[in-house]
């Protein structure tokens, strides 16, 4: 279960007395709820104390939805989908439909070509839709689902209504109006979990669910991590040693980190990561951009500039330990392509070699580095892993004063489009 961490600087020599002090006064502001931002701090404890009854009703639905659809369409963006979409990637196969329905994603970019397509897809299958926005206001998701909901009511009339679940906030937001005055069914999004914070609630578990995945385990690995994260002990306290190691190496002149992994599947965790961190703690003129790598195709790209561009980047691996499936590379009769040298290695194998090499040419390089290890991808591991990049996304924040659940940034532009395109009041 447990997430390893290397940093190949020295921690126990970042640690002192008045950091000690620091990091005791944010723990305990996030346990007691009443840090910077506390109305949003409800998913600290929401994997321990969400209810049997809402993952049993989320079950239902899903199991519903597999028996009545071939799609799943989720319209939401930022928050309101990534968490599902990391989840997903992370546990299905790229060529194969599971023992869910297909699961397809819209709204978290604005295209008619894509609407256009995915409709014409969606013609010759049974389909459901879960619009998915806390705020009920969004543009993008919202454009996309007045698409999508005249589309549901052309093919099903009178039976649209049953066939478009809506997840926004209890008590406002125009999406609620909506779904009340449609009948539509509802899930809630507790008004104290932010959007980027929400994926072990109904945002994350009904799409998660669909597809075929055991929302129970990936509850029960968060809760395992709630538990082993409530302990203040910066020695074993996981959560505290990454955020602590951040901001050191952002305190000494490193503002970008780039989380780099060589499975492919994970390529959306790292993309829920971005947003966790980016919106969590770019505020105020401060915080670490972070940034992304797939290796191996990025070590033929970008590389280049980990390994000798600016020193201003320190590197964040994410590995897994257990391979899901391997191959190993066989002996070949004429050894024309001169691979014979790699016989017996499985794939996993070339990989872990790729990364002990990859890591001492960047350390060489200038580049420091955090290695995180999970044990292997499936429900529990992710859940686990999630809610540790949560609490040590609070963390991080925190050490940098930031109140780690607002977002004034991304209220600028979306004001900037109103006002561009004559929405009233703006
Ligand atoms: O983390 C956040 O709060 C944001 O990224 C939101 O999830 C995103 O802006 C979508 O908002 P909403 O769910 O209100 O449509």
């Amino acid at each position: 279960m447990n997430i390893s961490i290397n940093y190949s600087g020295d921690y126990s020599q970042l640690l002192s007395p008045e950091l000690e002090q620091k990091l005791q006064a944010i723990h305990e502001g996030i346990q007691t709820k009443s840090a910077k931002g506390a109305d949003y701090l409800g998913w600290t404890d929401w994997p321990s104390t969400i209810s049997e009854e809402l993952l049993q009703d989320i079950k239902g639905t899903a199991e519903h939805i597999r028996s009545t659809s071939d799609v799943l369409v989720v319209i939401g963006i930022g928050g309101s989908y990534l968490g599902s979409k990391a989840v997903i990637e992370s546990l299905s196969t790229p060529f194969q439909k599971l023992n869910g329905v297909e699961v397809i994603f819209a709204g978290h970019l604005v295209s008619g070509t894509y609407l256009k397509q995915l409709m014409a897809y969606l013609d010759d299958k049974e389909v459901t839709l879960n619009i998915i926005s806390k705020s009920g206001t969004t543009t993008e998701p919202a454009i996309a689902f007045r698409f999508l909901q005249h589309y549901m009511e052309k093919r099903y009339g009178d039976q649209a209504a049953a066939r478009i679940f809506v997840t926004t906030d209890e008590e406002k937001g125009a999406l609620r109006s909506l779904a009340i005055e449609k009948g539509y069914p509802r899930y809630v999004v507790p008004g104290n979990i932010g959007g980027r914070y929400s994926v072990f609630t109904a945002v994350g578990l009904l799409p998660i669910a669909a597809a075929g995945y055991d929302i129970e385990k990936l509850i029960n690995g968060a809760k395992i991590a709630e538990q082993e994260f409530e302990v203040f002990d910066t020695k074993s306290n996981r959560a505290i040693q990454y955020a602590v190691i951040r901001n050191h190496l952002y305190n000494a002149g490193y503002p970008i980190e780039i989380m780099a992994t060589f499975d492919d599947k994970l390529s959306y965790v790292q993309e829920w990561w971005k947003q966790l961190f980016g919106e969590s703690e770019g505020k105020e003129g401060k915080g670490i951009f972070p940034a992304s790598v797939l290796y191996s195709t990025d070590l033929h790209s970008l590389g280049q500039y980990i390994q000798d561009g600016k020193r201003m980047l320190f590197e964040t691996f994410l590995n897994v330990e257990k391979a899901v499936d391997d191959l190993t590379v066989f002996e070949a009769e004429n050894n024309g392509d001169e691979l014979n040298y790699l016989s017996g290695l499985t794939l996993h194998a070339f990989n872990l070699a790729c990364h002990e090499a990859t890591s001492s040419a960047h350390l060489d390089g200038g580049v420091p580095q955090i290695t995180l290890t999970m044990e292997q991808l499936d429900e529990q591991h992710l859940g686990h892993l999630l809610y540790f990049y949560m609490k040590a996304c609070a963390y991080s924040a925190y050490l940098l004063d930031i109140n780690p659940f607002d977002q004034p940034g991304v209220e600028d532009y979306k004001n900037n489009v109103f006002k561009i395109l004559n929405k009233p009041g703006y």
